[in-house]
């Protein structure tokens, strides 16, 4: 396997009792949390090359723990220390004090906090971890605890199952976890299983002989060859077919693949990850998922937030979105109106962060002011009948807004999908969820 890339550890030890959104947004940010309780034995593990910083909650600590912290910091005198102090710092006489670098009085600015850390580890910065971490952006709790979990999966070589609906981010999220493994620097591979006829899947993903169907004209390496020593990506594993369903547990189990038309097995090194967005647990139990796959892919998993539960989000998303196009274009626009973020706000986003970033783009286009408003945005002012459009997903409605737009498009999947906006592969997954056969529509 590829080596391990250097990633260095960076860890905050925090001489006190952490809450559970610090150690989360720390954790997020790639700081391991280590929590000295200042009554406890205790020492400081240090090695080279990671960058360790001590956080002295003042706030909490009696006047003898305090001496005790003094005395365990002064054997790691180049250990960098910040203080948390009460909202009054004019309390803390402590002679430890002067030794902090930083002091966040009370309530703590953690975003400052999580600067100055930078800071810090700036002399051995972790840049892939950063680059990474920048294409999954969020600063809600879910965000937040989202990122610490991928971490953790990112470098235990074991499966991985990515669940969200559509455009939460699965894709981006199954990269992260390839980027951020030891495989990192080695082939990421990634199929939609949902969108290559079922009849040509097996020779995509594990290649085929010469002569071994009609049209085999010469010899072929499927995915799982081409991505040895890295990682594949299958997408929308819910619509794998029964037959690949059984070749993928095989090299689950025994790490060997079989080209179509030959029997001799070949080993790979593969880590296989996983999306989907329908309910496996479901396509189990009503036999169109293999029972045994199931499990050997659910070992570790990694669920993707709505952006309606990504409390201020939508704002974030939307200022970077716009930002990063204006970047590229030249266009007015440069902002949004109140209304038009109040819309967003409220706005349902059946289709998350791709729908947020395919409105702010198409917005950012066809605005004529500086602001964008709600009605750039296609988001009425109170952004309900839109919310009603595809949204909520109140399966009535849905069935209404999918029936209509099709009509629209006179059933051509892509000109719907554009109009609903939401992927090709939504709209498939929508019509099988409602039972309208194309074929007979049309
Ligand atoms: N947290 C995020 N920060 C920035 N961009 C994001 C974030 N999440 C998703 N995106 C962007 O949103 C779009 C959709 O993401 P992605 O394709 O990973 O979603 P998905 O969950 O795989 O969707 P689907 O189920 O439809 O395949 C991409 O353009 C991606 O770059
Ligand atoms: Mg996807």
């Amino acid at each position: 396997m590829a080596a391990a890339p250097d990633t260095g550890k960076r860890c905050v030890i925090w001489f006190g009792n952490p809450g559970a959104r610090e150690k989360v947004m720390l954790a997020a940010d790639g700081w391991q949390v280590r929590a000295v309780l200042p009554q406890q034995p205790a020492e400081i593990g240090m090695r080279d090359g990671d960058v360790v910083v001590g956080l002295i909650d003042f706030r909490t600590s009696s006047d003898s723990e305090l001496e005790r912290i003094g005395r365990l910091t002064a054997e790691h005198r180049h250990m960098p220390l910040f203080a948390l102090t009460p909202a009054d710092d004019g309390h803390v006489l402590h002679p430890l004090l002067s030794s902090c670098q930083r002091q966040f009085p009370h309530p703590p600015d953690l975003k400052d906090l999580l600067r100055q850390l930078q800071l810090v580890g700036a002399d051995s910065p972790a840049p892939v971890v950063d680059d990474v971490m920048a294409t999954l952006l969020g600063e809600s709790d879910v965000m937040l605890a989202m990122r610490a979990t991928l971490r953790k999966l990112a470098p235990v070589d074991l499966p991985v199952l990515i669940t969200g609906e559509t455009g939460t981010g699965k894709e981006v999220a199954a990269h992260a976890l390839h980027r951020l493994s030891p495989r990192g620097s080695r082939p990421f591979q990634a199929v939609n299983c949902g969108a290559i006829p079922s009849t040509l899947l097996q020779s995509e993903l594990f290649g085929h002989e010469r002569g071994a169907f009609t049209g085999a004209t010469s010899r072929r390496q499927g995915l799982f060859e081409t991505a040895h020593t890295g990682t594949v990506f299958l997408d929308e594993i819910g619509d794998l077919p029964l037959d690949a369903q059984t070749s993928l547990l095989r090299v689950l189990q025994e790490g060997t693949i079989e080209r179509v038309g030959s029997n001799q097995p070949i080993t790979v090194d593969v880590r296989i990850l996983a999306a989907t967005h329908v309910d496996l647990e479901r396509a189990v139990e009503e036999g169109r998922f293999r029972r045994d796959l199931y499990y050997r892919l659910n070992v570790l998993r990694l669920s993707m937030p709505p952006l309606r539960h990504r409390q201020g989000d939508i704002d974030l998303l939307s200022r970077h979105f716009l930002n990063s196009f204006r970047t590229r274009h030249r266009i007015r626009a440069r902002g949004y109106t109140t209304q038009a973020r109040q819309a967003m706000e409220r706005f349902d986003w059946p289709g998350n962060v791709r729908e947020l970033l395919n409105r702010v783009q198409r917005a950012a286009i066809t605005a004529d002011g500086e602001l964008i408003t709600s009605a750039d945005l296609e988001l009425a002012g109170d952004g309900t009948p839109d919310a009603a459009r595809l949204g909520n997903a109140r399966s009535h409605a849905e069935r209404e807004t999918l029936l209509s737009c099709l009509q629209q498009s006179r059933f051509n999947v892509s000109a719907c999908a554009r109009l609903m906006k939401v992927s090709r592969v939504t709209v498939y997954r929508l019509c099988r969820k409602h039972q309208l056969t194309l074929e007979t529509l049309r």
